[in-house]
């Protein structure tokens, strides 16, 4: 029932449709909204798309009488409550956590080989049953489930249903362990409100990390109790001049724990050797001519550089790393090294020697920009590749030979999932120096052949940075990242066989009725067929 609405003139479509909904005897049911919303949404209509659907049998319908029975473990009980907390205001139902009985919902771990993040959905007219190894796999399945009811079930407010999931088995698992995004709380300040928003907005995705660029030279974002005037004057301003801020260590913790109960990871950057003008402005002893720049509130790039001589930038590397390392119970530290163009190669490398065994002291593992590839990764390093099509073979080819010599990679090329490009010339927000990026330009490419030669084993996955330029309001970053984010959401997660853009418009489509239900501002490309009603 795909068309290509570009190439298809108008009356067959609409002749077409008419005959279609003809042929399935249902011309009654499109005329009447109420009965229209008896169809439960096939199994298949997620994103991300799942592994494998079974549709079949009679759905499952939720009634005042549902249960939701979260035996077992208290973490489990804690996402029965996450999902009766998405549940009850639509369906107005009481929908009570039970441990005991039959029927109803029912999470509920136990081994079947679907790995940490896996699940398996099955739904019958007597109940709907989640089951995975591992809590974050039960998660995953609450969101599928919930993409499987009518958007107005994301409303605050009571609304009629009827509330019914079709019958059939999802059996869900990610292709990547990493499934990220990013957002650039330097540029603008974002207040811890605004980044939950934004982890609800992710986890609805199973994006599975949460990295923020917490330093840059515009703003340092993060108290350091050995350095206290990297966040009281560093973390002053932003883009434009306006207060900046800075998230104090309880702030911060406050985050990783929001995110956590989300099964999201944490991951912390503070950008090195460039990117550090509010740093540098902070302590005059960290420059090499022993003079504070002014703080910044521009928005160029490569001016400022860490004095990579100078024994107090270590003190002042190890001092910042061990207190974040210490707030943060992720595996990974991100340590920047993108655009340093105002350090020498040599001085690079030396200073990236140095550095990198400071993040493995503090237990953590390395992450870099791709540029790190140019120095010497230590082994376990990950490099993000932020490059575009039109980035030289030669930066290329030393990438794909870092990831052939091991070091890991995350895909996150600015001309498909920089969430901050414009999606056409006429968008009010972001940039355009990697190129204007509509939806399906920043859905159609495969992590797997996308940097031909790295081996499969090096890529850990999409990350979807988001750069706050331009950016202030949670309505800015949202029209950004919506629609794109689900994009890159999918694939991270979803079999590469799920890959087609015309199925995938389809499924985007109905996130638009979810989006406005939950209030998300989002950017209507016109490259997808968003329901009027
Ligand atoms: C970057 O966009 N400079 C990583």
């Amino acid at each position: 029932m795909r068309r290509n609405h570009s190439t298809t003139p108008r009356t067959t479509r609409i002749l077409g449709s008419l005959l279609l909904v003809a042929a399935a005897g249902v011309f009654t049911v499109a005329a009447h909204p109420e009965a229209r919303a008896a169809a439960p949404t096939p199994l298949d209509r997620v994103i991300p798309a799942p592994a494998s659907v079974e549709p079949g049998g009679a759905p499952y319908r939720i009634t005042r009488a549902t249960g939701v029975r979260v035996g077992g473990s208290a973490e489990v009980r804690r996402i029965g409550a996450y999902l009766t907390g998405i549940l009850r205001p639509a369906t107005g139902y009481p929908l009570p956590l039970t441990e005991h009985g039959t029927g109803g919902i029912e999470l509920r771990l136990s081994k079947g080989g679907l790995g940490a993040e896996g699940y398996r959905l099955r739904s019958t007219p007597a109940g709907v049953s989640i089951t995975a190894d591992a809590p974050a796999g039960l998660f995953h399945g609450v969101q599928t489930l919930r993409q499987l009811l009518p958007a107005a079930v994301e409303r605050k407010t009571v609304q009629p249903g009827p509330w019914r999931i079709a019958g059939g088995t999802v059996e869900d698992r990610p292709r990547y362990a990493y499934r990220g995004a990013m957002l650039d709380v330097s540029r603008h300040f974002l207040t811890v409100p605004q980044v939950k928003r934004y982890i609800d907005q992710l986890a609805l995705y199973k994006i599975n990390e949460l990295h923020l660029h917490l330093s840059d030279d515009q703003g340092w974002r993060i108290t350091v109790d050995s350095w206290p005037r990297l966040a009281a004057y560093g973390g002053s301003t932003e883009v434009g001049g306006g207060a900046g801020g800075h998230y104090t260590k309880a702030d911060y913790r406050e985050i990783v724990r929001y995110a956590a109960a989300r099964y999201l990871e944490v991951v912390p950057e503070i950008d090195m050797p460039g990117h550090t003008n509010a740093a540098l402005a902070s302590y005059a002893k960290l420059n090499c001519d022993g003079v504070a720049p002014p703080l910044y509130t521009g928005t160029e790039v490569g001016f400022s550089s860490l004095c990579v001589a100078k024994q107090a930038t270590y003190d002042f590397v190890d001092d910042v790393l061990r207190e974040l390392a210490a707030l943060t119970p992720g595996r990974y530290l991100h340590i920047g090294g993108d655009e340093a163009h105002s350090t020498s190669h040599a001085d690079y490398v030396s200073f990236m020697d140095r550095v990198q065994p400071v993040v493995a002291k503090y237990g953590k593992t390395v992450i870099g920009w791709h540029q790190l590839t140019g120095a010497h990764p230590v082994q376990g390093a990950i490099a993000q590749y932020w490059g575009l099509d039109r980035t030289s073979a030669a930066e290329k080819a030393q990438v794909v030979e870092a990831a052939r010599n091991g070091t890991g990679l995350i895909l996150s090329p600015a001309d498909r999932v920089y969430l901050d490009m414009k999606y056409t010339k006429d968008t009010p927000l972001g940039l355009d120096w990697a190129g204007l990026v509509e939806v399906r330009r920043s859905y159609d490419w495969d992590p797997a052949t996308y940097l031909p030669g790295v081996p499969a084993s090096a890529i850990r996955g999409v990350e979807a940075p988001l750069w706050t330029e331009t950016l202030k309001k949670s309505a800015d970053l949202e029209y950004m990242a919506f629609p794109r984010l689900a994009g890159a959401a999918e694939l991270g997660w979803s079999p590469a066989a799920t890959h087609d853009w015309d199925a995938y418009r389809t499924r985007l489509a109905a996130q638009g009725p979810r989006w406005d239900a939950l209030g998300i501002n989002y950017y209507r490309s016109p490259q997808v067929s968003w329901p009027t009603s």
